[in-house]
């Protein structure tokens, strides 16, 4: 089977032969039809984050994938071959990139009924950043939830979910975007907008009980947009996120990083909201796996709206 390997940090992603895997215990073979695009994958191919995300060479890139199964693990009870599976692959590895690629028990799930290898490739990471950073980073009530929430960067492959699962709970949204990008945030479920192009974008908006961001804005920037007890949680956590609790101990905001840990169960919140109709991938763009490395360069470019596909069809 052909994967997508890179032999060095900062090498070009290119086809390489690879022998086809067999699945061990807890573990199912997939047919990979799509993967999506996450910032961590260049980031971790380029050697920028090689600290904390070493990659181990030749490097199959990617965490994302949607696919079919091909085989079981001995002992795999929970899916039968045929199944269409999606999966953010756990650990640091990456190896999403691939024809075929093993996939483990403890993240893979069906993919809801009507949902498409596209969509269902770009909901796993970026999906599950949107739901801890809501849920359980600043504490959002699933259900019944009474306050005002920001998302900055809500068009972005993460903000565009976490529009969406913070409308579901109830929440009024306000999602930061360009002025390009509004229709679509709105149409997600925002029930407002801030144009972050604009000359006072913040004008006339109350304080927020919740802030998610995206982008990597300064804490210092957004906690006096906060209620007094509000929070902000950071996706692209630097060392200002780390050491604010630490520079302001009496203070009743709080500031916290968003930190993945990916699972089977929360995979499965994201999907009871598609089945719902409470939720949707939007797809950006779309690559042949012979073009991946177009579908990185988008990424880069840091301008994608919603997630972007790359194709092993
Ligand atoms: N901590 C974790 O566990 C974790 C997990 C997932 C992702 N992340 C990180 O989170 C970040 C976002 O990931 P992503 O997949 O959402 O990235 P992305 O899809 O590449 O984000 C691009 C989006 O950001 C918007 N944007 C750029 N500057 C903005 C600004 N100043 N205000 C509002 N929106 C702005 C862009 O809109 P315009 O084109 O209109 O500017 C575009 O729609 C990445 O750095 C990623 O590595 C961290």
């Amino acid at each position: 089977m052909r994967a997508i390997v890179l032999d060095r940090y900062a090498d070009t992603p290119h086809f390489a032969e690879r022998p086809d895997p067999t699945p061990g215990p807890a573990q199912v073979l997939v047919r990979v039809h799509a993967t999506s695009v996450n910032p961590v994958d260049w980031k971790q191919a380029s050697g920028d984050i090689r600290l904390y995300m070493p990659a181990k060479f030749p490097f199959v890139p990617g965490y994302d994938l949607a696919g079919e199964v091909l085989a079981l693990g001995p002992g795999v009870t929970t899916f039968a071959v045929g199944d269409r599976l999606h999966t953010r692959l756990n650990g640091t590895a990456g190896g999403a990139s691939a024809e075929k690629v093993l996939a483990g028990l403890d993240v893979a799930r069906r993919i809801p009924e009507g949902m498409s290898w596209a969509e269902a490739a770009g909901l796993p990471l970026a999906g599950m950043t949107a739901l801890q950073g809501l849920r359980d980073v600043l504490g959002i009530p699933l259900t019944s939830a009474n306050g005002r929430v920001l998302v900055i960067g809500a068009s972005g492959g993460v903000g565009h979910l976490a529009v969406q699962v913070a409308r579901s709970t109830g929440a009024h949204v306000v999602g930061v975007c360009s002025a390009r990008n509004a229709e679509l945030v709105r149409g997600l479920g925002a029930h407002e907008v801030v144009d972050y192009g604009a000359a006072d974008p913040y004008a006339g908006q109350a304080p927020f009980d919740w802030i998610l961001d995206c982008v990597g804005q300064s804490p210092g920037d957004f906690v006096p947009k906060l209620t007094p007890k509000g929070r902000f949680a950071s996706c692209m956590p630097g060392p200002a996120i780390f050491t604010w609790g630490l520079l302001h101990p009496f203070s009743g905001r709080s500031v916290k990083p968003v930190m993945l840990k990916s699972n089977a169960a929360d995979l499965g919140v994201l999907d009871e909201l598609v089945a719902a109709g409470k939720l949707r991938v939007v797809v950006d763009s779309r690559f042949p796996a012979a073009e991946f490395d177009k579908a990185w360069d988008r990424s880069r470019s840091g301008r994608a709206a919603g997630k972007i596909v790359v194709d092993f069809d």
